[in-house]
């Protein structure tokens, strides 16, 4: 069996300048759902009909495992696949549409065991969508026989009433059937050729035709708008929020956390409302994501608590750790075990030892940061001197003293004190208190004598 994805379309309902198939669900382009869904039928070959002017999803797929057909002109899905024909020289194709992202494999192996077992010529994948959609209907006469597919703006609005059976747009077809596709004419409402129309050819000239209905609107769901993007994501949030569940991860209010497919989550950790969890992240077990804390490509190991409102990206924090609220984990960070990394703390490239606490509204860019160091309130590491980055060195057991400033490239021995608002800008060696600041002076009577001049 071959595999033929449909893409070539100009997805002019999305009014975007980016081309329909290369728009996101969480962190994978819709075409990319649909690809990954025929691979894992093991196919032949996957082919992915593109129109040649639109270079970005050309090049966007260069790098896959596919071959690419080019459609010159979009002239319709039956136009599609008469521009794929020459190359189509399996026993059957299966037809997918690479606007319906949403599509499982398990459904797709039931549809070509029905077509294989029926002996079919041509099945067309249906379904029985709740909300008001735009699908292809298909007509079956009175003892239930498919005679043919027509799309919506060729209905009236009693037959739209009496049809209800949508059509998803994956057909599995014999590779004989598919030369019928030289004889669909133009539809004369919108000036394209209709793969749908292959359903009545095929029916009149004696072919086994069938459509079967094994999913629902959640998994044939067809990307056309905004609406069906947002309705796209909110599904495929609640598979895996869902799976989630069942594996002992609790949600306060599911229907506003956003988990993208390729995130894990460890039992008894509890996710609060409002959090994003992106990309490549893992987040062990027994954690607290608090409200509205977004983390993105990051590891969190066993017992963590992420409190409100703070963002990690592409950083790694070690099991026990509190951080937040308000903290934000630029990447390339590791926070290490039992650390606590508090309010308005921004935290850059660094790496942090265990049991270090940096509390209160710091800054700990390019640095790097013993075990059971105490970073006090205001601590900046003044890494950029307007053309380079400069490294940060605090060893372990070190106390720093609220608002200091440690100027890059610079370094503070172990177990050694820092007076409170010094400006460190040479090294500290080992076991000494550094303090740099203007003696204080008490001028007495000062205020008193500025008052009786008045
Ligand atoms: C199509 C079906 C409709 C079905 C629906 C399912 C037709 C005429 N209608 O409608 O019955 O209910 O899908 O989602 O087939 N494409 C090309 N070249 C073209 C035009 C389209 O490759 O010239 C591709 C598109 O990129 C898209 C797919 O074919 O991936 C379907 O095209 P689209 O315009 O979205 O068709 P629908 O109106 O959704
Ligand atoms: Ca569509």
């Amino acid at each position: 069996m071959d595999i033929l994805i449909l893409a070539a379309g100009l997805g002019t309902r999305m009014k975007s300048s980016e081309p329909k198939v290369l728009h996101k669900i969480f962190d994978k382009p819709i075409i990319d759902y649909v690809i990954d869904c025929a691979r894992s039928l093991n196919p032949r070959k996957v082919y992915v009909v593109l129109n040649p002017s639109v270079g970005k999803v050309v090049e966007y797929l260069k790098n896959r495992d596919v071959e690419i057909v080019f459609q010159y002109e979009p002239r319709g899905t039956a136009h599609a696949v008469k521009s794929s024909l020459s190359m189509l020289n399996s026993k059957s194709v299966l037809i997918l549409n690479g606007d319906t992202p949403l599509i499982k494999k398990d459904t797709l192996f039931d549809f070509i065991r029905v077509f294989r077992e029926n002996d079919l010529d041509l099945a067309v994948l249906s379904f029985y969508p709740e909300r008001e959609h735009s699908y292809g209907r298909i007509i079956r006469d009175k003892n239930k026989k498919v005679l043919k597919i027509v799309e919506v703006t060729d209905l009236s609005d009693n037959e739209l009433s009496i049809f209800k059976e949508a059509n998803s747009g994956v057909y599995l077809a014999k590779r004989k059937v598919l030369d019928l596709v030289e004889e669909i004419k133009e539809n004369p409402n919108k000036k394209e050729y209709y793969l749908t129309d292959i359903v009545e050819i095929a029916t009149k000239r004696g072919y086994k035709v069938e459509a079967f209905s094994l999913a629902n609107e959640d998994e044939l769901l067809g990307i056309n708008t905004r609406e069906e993007l947002s309705l796209a994501m909110k599904y495929i949030r609640d598979r895996v929020i869902k799976e989630w569940m069942e594996k002992g991860v609790t949600f306060y209010d599911p229907e506003s956390v956003w988990i993208s497919p390729s995130v894990k989550i460890g039992n008894d950790s509890v996710i609060y409302p409002g959090v994003f969890l992106e990309g490549d992240t893992s987040i062990g077990q027994r954690c607290f994501i608090y409200q509205g804390v977004r983390i993105r490509d990051s590891i969190i190991e066993d017992n963590v608590e992420i409190k409100d409102c703070s963002v990690v990206e592409s950083s790694h924090i070690k099991s026990g750790s509190k951080i937040g609220p308000f903290t934000h984990i630029r990447p390339g960070s590791v926070i290490g075990k039992e650390c606590r990394i508090g309010n308005f703390v921004e935290v850059k490239k660094s790496v942090i030892g265990d049991g270090t606490k940096a509390a209160h509204l710091s800054y700990l860019g390019d640095s790097e940061v013993g075990k059971n160091v105490n970073i006090g309130a205001g601590t900046i590491t003044c890494n950029y001197d307007g053309k380079k980055k400069h490294k940060t060195t605090i060893e372990d057991d070190v106390f720093i003293g609220s608002d200091t400033q440690l100027v890059a490239p610079v370094r503070i021995g172990r177990g050694s004190y820092i007076g409170a608002g010094s400006t460190i800008t040479k090294d500290v060696p080992p076991d000494a208190l550094s303090i740099s600041r203007t003696p204080q002076k008490n001028i007495e009577g000062w205020a008193r004598k500025k008052r009786e001049k008045q």
